[in-house]
């Protein structure tokens, strides 16, 4: 069984969108038309600016076996991004700070137990191809979402404070956020 990643590319069009209208994706995951619109300019190399967080957002498939199951989405903060206050304390002083969202979108993969062990071969991946000097991740699922937290648990993430969300398609909802600081031992 093994596990890899790209960065997504038009080639991957078909199936992230066909990810995005799975309803188990749509129930925790921005489906707007602008997000889509996000991932496209992605994909095409971001020719032109994107409205959505500013085009901060990059975008991953992970493979079971050269089959693609998981997206990913990863973005930088940092003082220049001037994130919202509660994550400011965990913003790195050392090293690199990037928040992920993660879903399983293939209907196939989905509750056999690959969640936690891709999100970590995910983490190893970025470390080592993309961003070495990356030395917390953060994630932020919705307190609605218990499967994603004890996920993400598993995956060595711990929550550090709980927040409400202002503005954007989740407006209101409550969430918790969780840290994962990597030792260089664990690259
Ligand atoms: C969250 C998500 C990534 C988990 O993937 P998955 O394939 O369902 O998860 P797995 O099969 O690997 O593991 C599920 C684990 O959650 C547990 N679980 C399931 N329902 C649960 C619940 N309601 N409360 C707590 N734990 C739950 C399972 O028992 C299992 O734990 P175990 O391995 O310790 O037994 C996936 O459901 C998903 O992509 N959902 C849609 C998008 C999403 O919610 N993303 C997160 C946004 S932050």
């Amino acid at each position: 069984m093994t596990m890899t990643f790209h960065s997504a590319t038009l080639k991957d069009k078909d199936t992230i969108f066909e990810w995005l209208d799975n309803p188990h994706v749509q129930e925790f995951w921005d489906n707007s038309p602008q997000h889509r619109q996000d991932i496209e300019n992605f994909m095409g190399g971001r020719q032109t600016r994107s409205p959505y967080f500013g085009g901060m957002n990059s975008y991953w498939v992970g493979l079971l076996d050269n089959h693609p199951y998981a997206f990913i989405i990863t973005h930088e903060e940092s003082e220049k991004t001037d994130p919202p206050e509660i994550y400011k304390p965990y913003i790195s002083k050392t090293g690199k700070t990037f928040g992920i969202d993660f879903c399983i979108g293939s209907k196939n993969h989905l509750g056999k137990g690959l969640a936690a062990p891709t999100l970590k071969a995910f983490m190893h991946y970025f470390i080592k191809a993309v961003e070495p000097k990356t030395d917390i991740f953060y994630i932020d699922p919705f307190i609605n979402n218990p499967r994603a937290i004890h996920v993400y648990q598993k995956a060595g993430f711990k929550i550090v404070s709980e927040f409400t969300q202002q503005g954007g398609f989740f407006d209101q909802s409550k969430g918790v956020l969780m840290i994962k600081e990597i030792s260089s031992e664990q690259i």
